[in-house]
């Protein structure tokens, strides 16, 4: 990206931390380094975060202790991250379904990766990613579906709805820094 763009976009930010949300598969943890190296920002992956505290894999946390378990440990690394400027992060899909996360999440600028279906849920079943066990052993197609008709009013609470499709990641990171200077321009 041009340089002009990318230092009038870090001015712009003044620090303020990026939070990528959505639907999982969507292309968070993929797009996040780039923004980050882009903008010259720190990045946190929320589940690799929370996968090294506890030494264990998302798959073994709701195994071993359960969704609620895991949620409240999302929440809890939710509020350390943000006590650092400069972060861009890459939540699990999830993240948003707590309303006291979004008193986090809204201390920075939360961005939207809002994949088209039918591109995601061919990517989600061709996946051999072991860290998404709301899908495993299910009919993708149909839990996805489900899970999406219960957060997308929430996913659209994002300050920044970028829409996805098949582009490739720096594509999409390119897409997204550039609708985030037209957002945040004034
Ligand atoms: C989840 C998404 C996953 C992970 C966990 C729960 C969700 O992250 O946090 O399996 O509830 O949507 P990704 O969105 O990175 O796949």
């Amino acid at each position: 990206m041009e340089p002009n763009f990318t230092n009038g976009l870090i001015n712009q930010l003044r620090g303020r931390s990026i939070f990528l949300i959505g639907m999982m598969g969507s292309g968070k943890s993929a797009t996040g380094p780039i923004l980050a190296e882009i903008l010259k920002y720190k990045y946190v992956d929320l589940d690799v975060l929370i996968e090294k505290l506890t030494k264990k894999t998302i798959h073994e946390i709701f195994i071993e202790e359960g969704e609620e378990y895991f949620r409240a440990l999302e929440t809890q690394c939710l509020q350390e991250i943000i006590k650092f400027p400069s972060t861009v992060v890459s939540t699990g899909g999830g993240v948003v379904l707590k309303k006291e996360n979004w008193g986090f999440l809204r201390q920075g600028i939360v961005v939207w990766l809002d994949i088209n279906q039918e591109v995601v849920i061919k990517r989600l079943v061709q996946s051999k990613d072991d860290s998404r066990p709301l899908l495993k052993g299910k009919n993708v197609e149909i839990m996805y579906q489900e899970i999406f008709e219960i957060r997308k009013d929430i996913y659209a609470q994002a300050d920044l709805r970028v829409e996805i499709k098949n582009e490739g990641m720096r594509n999409i990171a390119e897409k997204i820094l550039r609708d985030l200077k037209e957002k945040i321009k004034d």
